[in-house]
């Protein structure tokens, strides 16, 4: 019998994390998902796939609660890790209306954090398995036209973060997912954002199983299409 495979998804509790984990569980996986505090949406995903959803509790700006969950799964192989947490602050702001914090937030949960996740976690994935990040278009530097421009620089950083990241582990034989989901109807994209979640998440999923065994950074969107940097 073929083995299950497993996806960590970090920061689950609502949303895009929420939804990747229903649509994994859907597809068979077993699935460990985190979150900061219990989430009803989650526990009735528990429910509902018995015995397949794990969940953990993990704050990805908290390194300590990151090596623990590595202490608890130790001895665990994951076929894919997903770091999805983020935030949007001061959306309408530039740096001279902007609070001071709600840049240095974005910028710590959108970037830092991601990656030193990544780095603490990476040893869970044998060679071959996949490690994706979620970004968004709005990270591209080339694309830029100023709407959301802090959050905009802070997803550009993780892009960057994780360039020198991707340099740094080459021989880890991961395939590297910067992921754009689109613009998606969750309480981040307001009501106003273009997509369902329905109309990214299953596209999402299938993208990063399309690159499944192929090393290397990519930074793509949900139609596995690269974007420009
Ligand atoms: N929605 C969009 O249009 C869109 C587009 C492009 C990219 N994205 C990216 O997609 C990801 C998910 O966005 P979303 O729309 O689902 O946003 P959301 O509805 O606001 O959900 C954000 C998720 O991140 C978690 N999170 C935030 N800070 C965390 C931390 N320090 N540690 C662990 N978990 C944390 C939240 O947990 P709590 O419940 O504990 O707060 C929640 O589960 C983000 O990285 C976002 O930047 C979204």
């Amino acid at each position: 019998m073929e083995q299950q495979s497993t996806v960590l998804v970090l920061g689950a509790s609502r949303g895009l994390g929420l939804a990747l984990t229903e649509e994994w569980l859907s597809r068979g996986w077993r699935v460990i998902a985190t979150v900061r505090r219990p989430s009803d949406q989650l526990d009735a995903l528990a429910a509902r796939f018995a015995g397949r959803l794990e969940i953990e509790s993990t704050d990805i700006n908290d390194a300590a609660t990151v090596r623990s969950l590595r202490q608890r799964l130790e001895g665990r192989g994951l076929d894919v890790l997903f770091v999805n947490a983020g935030i949007a602050r001061a959306i309408e702001e530039s740096p001279v209306s902007a609070a001071e914090a709600d840049f240095l937030d974005m910028m710590l949960t959108n970037a830092f954090s991601p990656v030193r996740s990544v780095e603490l976690l990476r040893d869970l994935v044998p060679s071959g398995g996949t490690i994706a990040v979620m970004t968004s278009e709005l990270g591209s530097i080339a694309n830029a036209n100023g709407s959301w421009q802090l959050y905009s620089s802070s997803k550009a950083a993780l892009n960057m973060l994780m360039k020198g990241y991707a340099a740094q582990h080459a021989g880890d034989g991961h395939a590297l997912l910067l992921v754009a989901p689109g613009w998606v109807r969750t309480e981040m994209g307001g009501a106003d954002a273009l997509l369902s979640i329905e109309e990214s998440i299953p596209l999402v999923v299938d993208m990063v199983e399309a690159n499944r065994g192929k090393p290397g950074l990519r930074y793509i969107d949900r139609f596995n299409r690269p974007l420009p940097w």
